[in-house]
């Protein structure tokens, strides 16, 4: 039989005492945790990583990891190709999940919910922060399509660089129309806490009404077995 590494997840846990009347002071408070923790200690890198999963229009499953670059109380929500597999997925079936995992901190929040296109203005706010390299390789790549060579991406890039070189401005390469953003509306929000001897905590929120992530009076808790 094959060593394994076991690891105690001795956290600190969680208690019905401990949460808000609506998920979102909750969510803020972790992810501010886990990027602290990654400022501090530097055992978290990319805390704002979250594995997404969408299905096709044959109910087939596929995950990915994408970086959480939106967080508001509408939900959670990603920058990416307009074209993917997961935009095509997302156009066929609405229904995502996305989990967040902070192994070191024995944390993981997990959402469920619909996904919605981030409108054009918030698109093109984040769009215009991301290094000039950044913007150049969203027009590059038709992202999950099948590519001949490397050598072929990176002559489109080269070309790119021409057609927009670097001026310093946030605008000096176009937003793609084939580039955007999705943002989670949760119906249900779980957050768990490692424990010893994988008898964690599960604490969901389900959502029964109208509202976002802060809507107080819009959800319930329920505690699930570890
Ligand atoms: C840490 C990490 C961060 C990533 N961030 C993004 C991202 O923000 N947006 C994105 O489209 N892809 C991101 N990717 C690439 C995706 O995992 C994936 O390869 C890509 O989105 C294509 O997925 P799809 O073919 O299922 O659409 C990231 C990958 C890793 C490992």
């Amino acid at each position: 039989m094959e060593q394994i590494d076991r690891w105690d997840y001795a956290g600190e846990g969680l208690e019905e005492s401990q949460l808000p009347a609506a998920p979102w002071e909750l969510v803020r408070s972790w992810v501010d945790q886990a990027r602290r923790r990654n400022k501090a200690q530097g055992d978290l890198p990319e805390p704002d990583q979250i594995s997404i999963g969408t299905v096709d229009e044959h109910g087939r499953p596929s995950v990915r990891t994408v970086l959480m670059r939106y967080l508001e109380p509408a939900g959670p929500g990603f920058y990416t190709n307009l074209d993917s597999r997961k935009a095509r997925d997302l156009a066929a079936n609405p229904q995502i999940a996305g989990t967040l995992t902070w192994a070191p901190l024995f944390h993981a929040i997990r959402f469920s919910g619909r996904a919605r296109q981030l409108d054009r203005d918030v698109v093109r706010g984040y769009f215009e922060s991301r290094p000039w390299g950044s913007r150049v390789g969203a027009w590059a790549s038709a992202q999950s399509q099948p590519l001949h060579d490397r050598g072929e991406l990176e002559q489109r890039v080269h070309e790119l660089e021409q057609r927009w070189p670097d001026t310093g401005r946030p605008d000096d390469v176009p937003l793609p129309d084939g580039w955007g953003g999705y943002v989670i509306e949760c119906d249900e929000v779980e957050f768990w806490a490692g424990r010893s001897s994988r008898l964690h905590d599960r604490l969901v929120f389900v959502r029964e009404g109208d509202g976002d992530l802060s809507t107080e009076g819009a959800w319930r808790v329920e505690r699930r077995q570890p």
